[in-house]
């Protein structure tokens, strides 16, 4: 028992021993997400030069993570947020039409939600990779904030579903990624 605040609590290389938690998911491990080091397969096509690779797809509470590659310059999307989004950069680097700041690689942002902006890839930037950890919905817009399209964990979900059972690995192998 700890007899002041500034002592730790007993961490003995002992394994907790009781019972586990009921209805507790699986951990979730994706292995070499910086290293880039996985088949190409596992990048699912969303746009000309332009992928995907799953690494969560939270359907209960809402959110994803994935890589996103870009092997192209110029504008990607204009969008707006419904809920967080946490972007760290891998390779490359990109912006914010909208922002002053620039994500470049090894560096974190943070986007609020309410956020409306649009990415671009500058010229020179032969390959982007970021992994995004999205909340919500993107909402994508025209210059005035009109919306033309959503995209969430589900339609996420289902075209990486459909990818990796074109390409072989058949329609289960993303609920490896669901929880
Ligand atoms: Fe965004």
């Amino acid at each position: 028992m700890a007899n002041s605040s500034s002592d730790r609590p007993e961490a003995q290389a002992v394994p907790y021993q009781g019972e586990p938690l009921p209805n507790v998911p699986e951990d979730l491990v994706v292995p070499n997400v910086v290293s880039l080091d996985f088949e190409e397969r596992l990048w699912v096509p969303q746009a000309p030069n332009v992928w995907f690779r799953p690494i969560l797809f939270n359907v209960t509470q809402g959110y994803f993570v994935t890589l996103l590659r870009v092997r192209r310059s110029g504008i990607l999307s204009r969008h707006r947020h419904t809920g967080p989004v946490h972007a760290t950069v891998i390779r490359g680097k990109w912006h914010y039409l909208e922002h002053a700041w620039w994500a470049t690689e090894g560096s974190h942002a943070f986007e609020p939600p309410g956020d409306i902006h649009t990415l671009e890839v500058p010229d020179g930037v032969e390959e982007m990779v970021t992994l995004f950890h999205v909340t919500g919905a993107y909402i994508y817009v025209d210059p005035m904030g009109n919306a033309l399209g959503v995209e969430d964990v589900f339609s996420k979900l289902a075209t990486a579903r459909e990818h990796y059972e074109k390409v072989g690995l058949g329609k289960n192998y993303v609920d490896q990624f669901i929880r």
